[in-house]
């Protein structure tokens, strides 16, 4: 048990899928494990661990933003034995050249935000995804014939902003597109000595202001969901 996770420590899988919203984690538990059991709702972070064809993996909320995934990746790495993380987020566009349900692998995020310079004095702009897992990520793709755009995008900090500076960070950095959890998930990851990803599908435009309906988004995640399942059974 730690302060936010109130698993027995066998309770959690060495491999966690994170999306953002704890509903999707149940969905994902129920629509695509076998036996999955409930092993935390502390918070209403709803996680459970069950086995896909046969894998071993847990399914958690990571909650939205940095500091929130920050808790529990840091927990699930440093006191749950966790080795991967794999994140499937949902991104906003930064560019026309993507579409809504483009599915995003991103190699590498940049942020303006503190997070690594609290936790550990860190003044990196840009932490990277693990290479072994992207690597089993894009095979995976391949074989599953889905079409992945390998990414720099921005990890946010601020969702509501008054002035958005998005085609700089375009032009400056070449991000793609917006999140706002990727660069603490990297970011404990390496300082843990651990692995994470992320998967990201295309929900909205800041370029031409197009959304995605609630049920569309529902259907788009279960193309990255399936992505991130199978590939845990590489792992
Ligand atoms: N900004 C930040 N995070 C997001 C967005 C966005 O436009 N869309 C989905 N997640």
């Amino acid at each position: 048990m730690t302060a936010h996770i109130e698993a027995k420590k066998e309770d959690i899988a060495k491999t966690v899928i994170m999306p953002g919203d704890p509903l999707r984690a149940k969905f994902i538990a129920e629509t695509y494990l076998e036996n999955p059991r409930l092993v935390n709702q502390v918070r209403g972070m709803l996680a459970y661990t069950g086995t896909y064809k046969g894998k071993e993996i847990t399914v958690m909320g990571s909650g939205m933003g940095m500091p929130s995934i920050g808790i529990y990746s840091y927990e699930l790495y440093k006191e749950y034995d966790v080795e991967n993380i794999i994140r499937v987020g949902t991104a906003g566009s930064y560019t026309k050249d993507l579409n809504l349900y483009d599915l995003l692998l991103v190699q590498k995020c940049y942020s303006e935000s503190s997070f690594g310079r609290t936790q550990n004095g860190s003044e990196d702009i840009f932490k990277e995804a693990n290479f072994a897992l992207n690597f089993h990520i894009q095979e995976t793709a391949n074989e599953l014939g889905k079409h992945l755009t390998i990414a720099t995008i921005h990890s946010s900090d601020v969702f509501y902003k008054e002035q958005d500076n998005y085609e700089e960070l375009y032009q400056k950095y070449g991000c793609l597109a917006c999140e706002m959890e990727s660069f603490a998930l990297f970011h404990n990851a390496s300082v843990l000595g651990k692995k994470a990803a992320c998967i990201l599908t295309i929900s909205d435009s800041l370029v031409t202001g197009e959304e995605t309906t609630s049920e569309e988004r529902q259907q788009s995640f279960r193309n990255m969901m399936e992505l991130a399942l199978e590939t845990t059974l590489k792992l």
